[in-house]
């Protein structure tokens, strides 16, 4: 089964992030396909719910977005996914988990999406989704018409041959220890779950995703991009711990294909006895073989 019109693995390469957008509202019909994909499937792989709203424009109307800033980032964007979220344990997973799947859901729509956690002016975004005491938004999306479907096309090329900037495999998955590189055949019906995974996008493209396979489990890390976080930028911008977004997008993929080849499982955070080099390398989570148990 399988949440889009088209399977996920399909979907997946055809995503990039597109910065300049037709200045064309987005047809009312995606936005309320959107707007029921996203009231449906509310709560992330750990719990949370956070919440999001669409805001779009319309025909003749450009001026309803007006004060969404991106200091330039982005060009001709008619439409943004804003979402709020508490900050707890595993949030930010949840919430990289739920854009990215909303996101999916755009781009099998044909839109343009891209990624904001950085780039965006937070208080306007607050406004707009009306703020709650304890809430933060730790990233938005902008969405619209493709302005350039060709060069989104040879992307696609690109992506798909897998040399799009991407780190190569061996550097992201290990075979029951850190160091021991997992082969694509050795990953068997995984490889395709885990190439999923590789094609993902991430907060300046550091791609902070580790993962181990351990007989029927599959341990998620996060691999710390050094002075990152603690940069002065992050801190002036009050920016969100954004590699853990990129795990729940990682998360995501990898659970959207898995299934649809049939790998069912469940998440767990477990108690897990690898040994880990270093002090920037973070156990999250692990996915459970469902047929393991
Ligand atoms: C959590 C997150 C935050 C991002 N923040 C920004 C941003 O603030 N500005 C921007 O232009 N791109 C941003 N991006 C997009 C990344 O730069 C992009 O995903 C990465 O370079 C890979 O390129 P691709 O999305 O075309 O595959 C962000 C991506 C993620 C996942």
């Amino acid at each position: 089964m399988t949440l889009f019109s088209k399977p996920s693995v399909e979907i997946i390469p055809q995503r990039f992030s597109c910065r300049t957008f037709l200045d064309e509202p987005v047809p009312a019909a995606c936005l309320n396909t959107l707007r029921t994909f996203i009231s449906t499937h509310p709560i992330g792989p750990f719990g949370s719910q956070p919440r999001f709203k669409l805001v779009a424009s319309s025909q003749g109307d450009s001026a309803s977005l007006h004060g969404l800033g991106t200091y330039g980032f982005i060009q001709g964007a008619t439409a943004y996914l804003v979402g709020a979220s508490h900050p707890e344990a595993h949030s930010l997973e949840d919430y990289g988990y739920l854009l990215e799947e909303y996101i999916l859901a755009a781009t099998d729509l044909g839109l343009g999406t891209c990624w904001l956690g950085g780039s965006f002016t937070r208080s306007s975004f607050c406004r707009r989704i009306s703020i709650l005491a304890g809430e933060e938004i730790p990233a938005v999306t902008a969405l619209g018409l493709i302005a350039d479907p060709e060069k989104a096309r040879d992307g696609f090329l690109r992506r798909r041959a897998g040399s799009h900037g991407r780190r190569v495999w061996e550097r992201m998955f290990s075979d029951e220890k850190f160091g021991n590189p997992l082969s694509k055949a050795a990953a068997g019906k995984y490889a395709i779950p885990l190439e999923m995974v590789r094609l993902g996008p991430s907060a300046s493209n550091k791609q902070p995703w580790q993962i181990v396979r351990s007989g029927i489990d599959w341990h998620f890390y996060l691999r710390r991009t050094s002075g990152y976080q603690d940069g002065i930028l992050n801190k002036v911008l009050d920016i969100s711990d954004l590699q853990r977004v990129d795990i729940g997008i990682a998360m995501c993929h990898f659970e959207l294909t898995a299934r649809e080849l049939g790998l069912t499982g469940h998440w767990l955070v477990k108690q897990v006895n690898i040994e880990i080099p270093g002090d920037q390398i973070e156990y999250i989570v692990t996915w459970c073989e469902a047929n393991g148990e």
